[in-house]
């Protein structure tokens, strides 16, 4: 599930209900969608989008998003780097920003027009949207590998679009170390 965190407040908020409250409050959606219906990794971009048709369909509603694509990226991805290097400087599309992380993390930092910088990790179940015009930047954690399901109102508008002044370089994520390390660690003061 997702972790949101405000790190100038050391704020953490795990529960969905607050997470979902709290972005809301930001002009946001955060959403909770039904991990049993999850296909195989190695699903087709088909099964996966009619797996979750309900849940794009009242999305397609409620924003007026007119595609859906699946979008696959791993460490084998031919150009990961530079496609990667495009959305972590703080920018803003002219439509919004909607994914529905399927498998694998990534971290979204916001920033915005009122109160500090915050950070929502996502993993597989959780959906975001992040409105137009929003200042916002995206990294993905430590393997490199995330599927999400996007939703669009009009494919030309998903461009960056750069910030004179950003505070990305501020703010770097916490999940680009390995979350197993962590864990590991936590293990070892316990014996
Ligand atoms: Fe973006």
């Amino acid at each position: 599930m997702a972790v949101l965190t405000v790190p100038d407040q050391n704020l953490r908020i795990e529960d969905v209900a607050e997470i979902a409250a709290f972005m809301e409050k930001q002009g946001l959606w955060y959403e909770r969608w039904d991990l049993s219906k999850l296909p195989p990794i190695e699903a087709s971009q088909e099964t996966i989008l009619e797996c979750y048709k309900d849940e794009i369909a009242r999305l397609n509603e409620r924003g007026g998003y007119v595609t859906a694509d699946v979008i696959n990226v791993s460490p084998a991805t031919p150009g990961l780097d530079a496609m990667l290097q495009k959305f972590s400087p703080e920018h803003t599309h002219s439509e919004d920003e909607v994914r529905f992380v399927v498998h694998g993390r990534g971290v979204f930092h916001i920033n915005p027009v009122e109160g500090p910088v915050f950070a929502i990790e996502m993993e597989s179940g959780d959906l975001i949207n992040v409105p137009a015009g929003t200042r916002h930047w995206f990294n993905l954690c430590a393997e490199k590998t995330i599927v999400t399901i996007r939703l669009f109102q009009d494919t030309t508008g998903w461009t960056p679009h750069y910030l004179e002044k950003s505070k990305h370089l501020d703010y770097q994520p916490v999940c680009l170390g390995p979350k197993p390390l962590f864990m590991r660690s936590e293990a070892g003061t316990n014996k």
